[in-house]
């Protein structure tokens, strides 16, 4: 049976997934480098540093910054994107969630928050719902981002499931990725096109159904 889920935040608990692309939306505009919503799906799941060089290896001819010049914009957008969080409250949970983390908690199923954003515990605390998470994984300690497993068997270990009974729920195709090669159980909530590996495919949150997650689980185990 299942023994733990592990979430990631943006765009899967709370919306800001939006957040995110409005404050590099802004950043972009500032360095005159194109950008928008089609890339922006390119960069769910992706380090902050990891995301600003992909932005700038897209723009023509290609910005050339020293590692101070890119960290002090990773830092700027960052700013924008601490104002955007700033209200963030128990309202902002996407639906279906508080239903979701309430079944998974009634079973005794573990859970994990697997963000790579180190404004995770901020967001989460702002929403109301850090008393869910039995393990909140640090991004600052994370070595390899999404997609690759570590930031999922990181959350794994820490709550001493193993990774063959775990559900990883996402947004982002990186995320889904990196739920795969940690050997979980795969929830995607998007459309089919950026959810490829999905074992389990949702609209959108409010189609969260523990129930449906845990029979496509068992059959897939079967
Ligand atoms: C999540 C989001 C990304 C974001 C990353 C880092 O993975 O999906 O869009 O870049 O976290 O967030 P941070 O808050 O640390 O900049
Ligand atoms: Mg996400």
């Amino acid at each position: 049976h299942i023994q733990a889920v592990l979430f990631d935040l943006d765009g899967v608990i709370t919306d800001t997934a939006e957040y995110h692309y409005l404050a590099w939306k802004k950043l972009a505009d500032e360095l005159q480098v194109p950008f928008d919503r089609h890339f922006n799906e390119a960069l769910k799941g992706l380090s902050r540093m990891d995301s600003l060089k992909k932005i700038l290896e897209n723009a023509r001819p290609e910005p050339s910054f020293s590692k101070e010049k890119l960290s002090e914009l990773a830092d700027r957008k960052n700013e924008y994107y601490k104002e955007l969080i700033r209200q963030i409250s128990p309202a902002d949970l996407l639906p279906g969630i508080h239903n979701l983390l309430e079944d998974i908690k009634e079973r005794g199923i573990k859970t994990a928050l697997a963000s790579a954003s180190k404004n995770a515990m901020f967001v989460i605390d702002r929403l109301g719902v850090a008393s869910f998470f039995d393990e909140i994984v640090d991004a600052a300690r994370i070595q390899h981002g999404k997609p690759d497993p570590e930031i999922f068997l990181t959350g794994a270990r820490k709550l001493d499931a193993d990774p063959a009974f775990c559900i990883g729920i996402e947004d982002a195709e990186a995320g889904i990725q990196a739920i795969k090669a940690a050997g979980m159980f795969a929830v995607g909530v998007g459309t089919p096109e950026n959810m490829k590996q999905a074992d389990f495919l949702v609209e959108g949150t409010q189609d969260l159904d523990f129930e449906k997650i845990e029979s496509a689980f068992l059959l897939k185990n079967k």
